[in-house]
């Protein structure tokens, strides 16, 4: 999905998400720069914050990582406002300076997008 929407334009990805306490502190940072990586996009990650006495207990840790993989800003579990500009000249630069977006091999894989119009024919 994420390869998709780059593919299509997109520069910044936001994943509305609430990791658990096993699962965020193992996984949330890792998902969002690995995607942020992949596909040379901003991701922001946007969490819930977190209640001890709800049913479910959430992670937190809303962030906003560039197309480098850099964490430019990150919540702890408290509610929170996080404001950071976002340079959206930054992903033509990485992509430039990093071109593996261009040196995929679709003769040997290819992403289907069920979605496109030419996929109808
Ligand atoms: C978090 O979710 C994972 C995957 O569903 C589960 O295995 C784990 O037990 C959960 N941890 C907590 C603290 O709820």
């Amino acid at each position: 999905m994420a390869s998709l929407y780059a593919a299509r334009g997109c520069h910044v990805l936001v994943y509305p998400g609430a990791f658990n306490l096993t699962t965020g502190p193992a996984h949330w940072e890792l998902l969002m720069r690995s995607r942020a990586v992949d596909n040379q996009v901003y991701v922001a990650a946007v969490a819930p914050a977190r209640d001890m006495s709800a049913g479910y207990h959430s992670w937190g840790h809303s962030m906003l990582v560039d197309p480098f993989g850099s964490v430019l800003a990150e919540a702890q579990e408290e509610e929170t406002t996080l404001l950071v500009d976002v340079d959206l000249a930054a992903v033509e630069e990485q992509r430039r300076g990093i071109p593996y977006l261009t040196q995929k091999h679709p003769e040997l894989y290819a992403l289907l997008d069920l979605t496109a119009e030419d996929a109808e024919q």
